[in-house]
């Protein structure tokens, strides 16, 4: 599943994190706390941000210029934190590169689907949710697992516009929540790296141990797969972020998870 090409003089590379905005640091802040002494690169891809309404060939296409500029930073692994591109795009680019992918869907189905759940609820953008997935690969592992999607459209910009307390926003959030509810899950995954910043909310209209955030599971994975390639950094514990548009609202949006001491720095790819 993991493309695996690189060798052990790697060690030292950096590690690579990529998301539409500011959702990918509920990933990062996951990695740096089991993996704290690898050297970070993350990128926020705020101008092409929401990426759950645009298509397959779209998400290809912006996506390649942030697996070029990952391969010129020379990057020992690129941690598609984005469910919506690990859906969409994984396939396209995997073994395409000499660093390693590390796809948050397909990195996570397996361990998800050993829990015990019969029926489990799935928080995620259009795209993914279009794309089955998650459906797919939890199934892939675990047939008796009932799987139910629901697409939340608006989420993604709720948390970038950092307003999950408005009065709108949470009127929203509570139709998707009644409408899965009628599945009655066991518990809730939350599909999108962007959707733990609407954990208090949505902890309103069920317990929290309800949701699955599945960045903690995910960071377990990609050390224990480095670990057992032997690519683990003993010497890093420095961080680089970019952004491609916004780095002051990536900077004040992201505070919630992550505390930036500095703004990002802005890439503009001829393309994007
Ligand atoms: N946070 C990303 C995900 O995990 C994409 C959200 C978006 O930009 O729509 O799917």
């Amino acid at each position: 599943m993991v493309s695996s090409t690189t060798t052990s003089n790697n060690k030292n590379k950096p590690i690579a994190v990529f998301d539409s905005g500011v959702g990918g640091l509920t990933v990062y802040k996951k990695l740096k706390e089991v993996l704290p002494n690898e050297d970070y690169i993350y990128f926020g891809d705020l101008k092409n941000c929401p990426y759950g309404q645009k298509t397959k060939q779209q998400l290809i296409d912006l996506t390649a210029d942030i697996f070029n500029y990952f391969k010129c930073e020379d990057v020992k692994a690129v941690v598609m934190a984005c469910n919506t591109t690990s859906a969409n795009v994984y396939e396209e680019y995997n073994n395409k590169f000499d660093y390693t992918l590390y796809p948050i869907i397909q990195s996570c189905a397996k361990i998800i689907s050993q829990l015990p759940i019969e029926r489990l609820g799935v928080f995620a953008t259009s795209a993914t949710i279009s794309s089955g997935a998650y459906k797919r690969e939890i199934n892939k592992y675990n047939s008796n697992i009932e799987v139910f999607e629901m697409a939340c459209p608006g989420w993604v910009q709720i948390v970038e516009g950092n307003k999950q307390n408005d009065e709108l926003s949470v009127q929203l959030i509570k139709e998707n929540m009644d409408k899965m509810l009628e599945n009655n899950p066991d518990k809730i995954l939350l599909g999108c790296t962007h959707y733990p910043f609407l954990l208090d909310v949505l902890s309103t209209f069920a317990s929290r141990d309800m949701f699955i955030d599945p960045a903690e599971y995910f960071a377990n994975y990609i050390k224990e797969d480095l670990q057992s390639r032997d690519l683990l950094n003993e010497n890093g514990g420095h961080e680089r972020f970019y952004v491609s548009a916004k780095p002051k609202k990536f900077k004040i949006g992201g505070k919630m998870f992550y505390d930036l001491h500095e703004e990002p720095q802005l890439i503009e790819f001829a393309r994007a």
